[in-house]
């Protein structure tokens, strides 16, 4: 792997909960390295979004987590970190010349309208910064038929029909990370420009439900503590975080 520090200490288990837990797991008996990566090759509680559990053949798809220490950034920062991980997956995408590759705010990975990655980020702060991160990455891959429940879901293998390599991809995850994460160090801004011309809905008129109702919006940024900036058709602006705002597919 061809990175500084991101994946040189690199724990593969078979067999895990969750990767996140168990980057904290290790964290709790010991220090482990900036930039260590757990990856599983099964996960029998593999923690997704809202409580929900995150689905995967064992042996099919990616499922890591990255321990970052970004104590650079203020706790509400913390937006930034997404913007380094989506990014980096939308670049491996791009280069299997995939189409309409998209970020779903806050933090799905989208190819057209089915969801191909999502994330779970566990910060842990000290004061009013973050002290650690455990970045959870789980990235379908090879997974070919998906249960009736997750309807919105693809992998690379069904958008492409070519087999991936979980290690190859892993690992050229580990680099775009790092290469994000450097630039993001030198300058908090640097990837927000990017970040924007890949964010799903940008300057398009969407129909979200807000505190349970239905309205129309457009997406017009996300501020840098992670809020969602939208207009509304009386040509206000206003931030919304994701408990307050989901969008209607
Ligand atoms: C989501 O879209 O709901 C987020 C999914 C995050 C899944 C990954 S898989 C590796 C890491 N370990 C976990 O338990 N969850 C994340």
């Amino acid at each position: 792997m061809n990175t500084l520090f991101i994946g040189r200490y690199l724990s593969r288990l078979d067999r895990v909960d969750s990767t996140n837990n168990y980057a904290f797991e290790l964290l709790k008996r010991s220090d482990l390295p900036d930039g260590s990566v757990i990856w599983a090759d099964e996960q029998w509680q593999g923690k997704g979004q809202r409580g929900n559990e995150w689905f995967g053949t064992p042996y099919t798809n990616l499922t890591m987590s990255v321990v970052l220490k970004p104590r650079f950034l203020e706790a509400e920062e913390y937006f930034y970190l997404t913007k380094v991980v989506t990014l980096a997956i939308v670049s491996y995408l791009e280069s299997l010349n995939l189409q309409d590759v998209k970020i779903k705010w806050p933090n799905d990975i989208y190819i057209g309208d089915k969801k191909v990655a999502g994330l779970l980020i566990e910060n842990q702060l000290k004061g009013s910064r973050i002290n650690l991160s455990v970045l959870g990455i789980g990235l379908n891959l090879n997974e070919m038929i998906f249960p009736a429940h997750l309807p919105k879901a693809t992998s690379v293998k069904r958008e492409t029909g070519k087999h991936q390599s979980i290690e190859l991809v892993m690992e050229r995850l580990c680099e775009e990370i790092e290469a994000n994460y450097l630039r993001l160090k030198s300058n908090l801004q640097d990837l927000d420009r990017v970040f924007e011309t890949y964010l799903w809905g940008m300057n398009k008129w969407r129909t979200f439900l807000l505190n349970g109702q239905p309205i129309e919006l457009m997406i017009s940024g996300v501020s840098s503590q992670g809020r969602l900036m939208v207009k509304g058709r009386d040509g206000e602006l206003r931030k919304y975080d994701f408990r307050q705002l989901s969008f209607m597919l």
